[in-house]
């Protein structure tokens, strides 16, 4: 498929699955090396990061790490930034541990930023991000991505995880917005 259609818009392919692919072998293989020994826990963001977690993990193989899964709410609230993050079922006990977070990609990087935050205040000895795509021209915070698959332009895109209004997630490939 060269050119999909999704509710009313229409995307065209951008990323092959085998580039996709080839770029998390790549991750796998620095994650490694750095996190050997140091029982991880890896936090997978749902619901866009699902595919990428479940790749990634299988290239890593370490036998000491485990997996777990947040889910991030956006709503408004009183104050004046507006916005609040809030974290949903987060159980595990993070004081002390080596946490990596993983995102299915980082556009303004406030989802990353308050994620990290909070990790800290829980008591992580050290956070490590990991996108598999990134938007150099989007970002607006200070934040450290330790792992980025990815750079991509500032378009919007559908597809490994990624969604147009709920449709698109289950996409091999990445499609970008074909603009109007
Ligand atoms: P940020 O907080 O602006 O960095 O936004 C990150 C979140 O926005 C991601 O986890 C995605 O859910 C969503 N997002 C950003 N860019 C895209 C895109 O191009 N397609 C689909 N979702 C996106
Ligand atoms: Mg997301």
């Amino acid at each position: 498929m060269n050119r999909i259609k999704l509710w009313d818009k229409e995307f065209e392919i951008s990323l092959k699955y085998s580039d996709i692919n080839q770029a998390i072998k790549e991750m796998a293989e620095k994650m490694r090396v750095d996190l050997q020994g140091k029982e991880t826990l890896f936090i997978c963001i749902l619901n866009g990061a699902f595919m990428f977690a479940s790749e990634l993990m299988k290239e890593l193989e370490l036998t000491d790490a485990e997996i777990s899964f947040l889910k991030i709410t956006s709503y408004s609230g009183s104050n004046s930034s507006g916005e609040i993050k809030e974290l949903i079922g987060l159980n595990e006990v993070i004081t002390g541990r080596t946490v990596v977070v993983l995102e299915d990609i980082v556009d303004t990087g406030n989802t990353m930023k308050e994620v990290y935050d909070q990790l800290i205040f829980k008591g992580a000895r050290e956070v490590k991000i990991a996108t598999l795509l990134f938007k150099p021209q989007a970002l607006k915070v200070d934040i450290t991505l330790d792992y980025v698959g990815l750079e991509i332009p500032n378009d919007f895109i559908v597809g490994f995880g990624l969604d147009y209004d709920r449709r698109g997630r289950n996409l091999k490939d990445i499609y970008t917005l074909v603009s109007e």
